[in-house]
């Protein structure tokens, strides 16, 4: 572990930044899963919180995700969701994120016969006290993988209701096995509705997954998409096309996607000219936010200021919004960076 600089931690936190790759799902704390279950009455297969944290031991994506499924199951109510929001929002602003573009996983809750409606005002409601508090954020909607495309298309029907209260669809879960194509189809429907893409991407998943996404989903952002590094056409084209990719360092050190955050590839990706950012995937069960995530990363792959202001940069010019916000955000990085040069 390399010894972190307390002023260049503290440089990295305030930095304005977006956030563009969180499951609110995956911010539920073991505390709050625990409170929320009392409230609702819902059995745990766990006895205690460190009973539940130390099961967050993790050999693969899937192996996590049993657990993330497990946990959401304790989120019945609309002031469930808006709770979860909440908090993840108030972390996320101490941490310097300016604009927050944050995942929910739907089915997860239908299939459990929480409605749609549920979910989404639950949230709405967190994302627009954060709104009224100055924070600029919204929802992009994820369909899971590892279900079918029927079921995709019957969750992106039932959110139609709730058009506005999400700027785009997403694709998580269980990557290996569920190539992008299988929802090709989904993925023109929304395109249609005016919504934006991402699709999670070589994360487990092969090279091959990042170019369908791009080509068969029409995604504008990939998620994760570190094994673009086994294709050197792949990455030519990534870079060229300037191509954000939202890289999530805890996440694949704690999914076993590399060894150690000394070994992460984003630097080899900074050096290959991608649009990296970095993000906290699902920040209650990996370890930390993305304060944190930006700190350790930095100093464990010996990335300086300049370097970090870059990461920063990308996230803003990579986020979903109108010029003009965009370019508000870009000055408030500027000043920030103006403000403590030197020190
Ligand atoms: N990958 C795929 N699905 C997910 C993830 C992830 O990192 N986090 C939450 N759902
Ligand atoms: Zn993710």
């Amino acid at each position: 572990m390399s010894a972190i600089d307390p002023a260049f931690a503290t440089f990295l936190v305030g930095l304005p930044k977006a956030e563009l790759h969180v499951h609110i799902e995956g911010t539920l704390e073991p505390e709050t899963i625990f409170r929320l279950a009392a409230r609702n009455g819902v059995a745990l297969a766990y006895e205690s919180v460190e009973a539940l944290r130390a099961a967050y031991a993790f050999t693969d994506l899937q192996s996590f995700l049993d657990i993330y499924y497990a946990g959401a199951s304790v989120l019945l109510t609309a002031a469930d969701f808006a709770d979860m929001g909440r908090a993840y929002l108030a972390r996320a602003a101490a941490d310097g994120v300016i604009r927050a573009e944050i995942f929910f996983d739907p089915q997860t809750h239908t299939a459990r016969g929480v409605a749609m409606a549920t979910v989404i005002e639950g949230l709405t409601r967190a994302l627009d006290e954060a709104r009224a508090g100055g924070m600029s954020c919204d929802l992009i909607l994820c369909f899971l993988r590892h279900l079918s495309e029927e079921d995709a298309f019957a969750t992106l029907r039932a959110a139609l209701p709730f058009r506005d209260a999400f700027i785009g669809v997403g694709l998580d879960s269980s990557e290996v096995g569920h190539p992008p194509e299988k929802f090709a189809r989904v993925f023109a429907e929304a395109r249609a509705l005016g919504l934006h893409v991402v699709a999670h991407a070589g994360e487990e998943g092969p090279p091959d997954y990042i170019v369908q996404a791009l080509d068969l989903l029409g995604a504008e952002r990939i998620d994760h998409g570190v094994r673009c590094l086994e294709d050197a056409d792949l990455v030519a084209r990534l870079a060229r096309e300037r191509v954000p990719l939202t890289v999530c360092p805890f996440s694949n050190v704690k999914l076993r996607v590399c060894d150690r955050l000394e070994d992460h590839p984003l630097r080899r990706m900074l050096e290959a000219g991608l649009a990296v950012t970095i993000n906290s995937d699902d920040p209650a069960y990996f370890g930390g936010q993305i304060g944190a995530n930006y700190v350790e990363t930095c100093a464990a792959l010996g990335l300086d200021r300049a370097a970090a202001a870059r990461i920063a940069r990308t996230s803003l010019e990579a986020s979903f919004v109108d010029a003009a916000t965009k370019a508000g955000f870009l000055a408030r990085l500027d000043a920030h960076l103006a403000a403590t040069a030197g020190a």
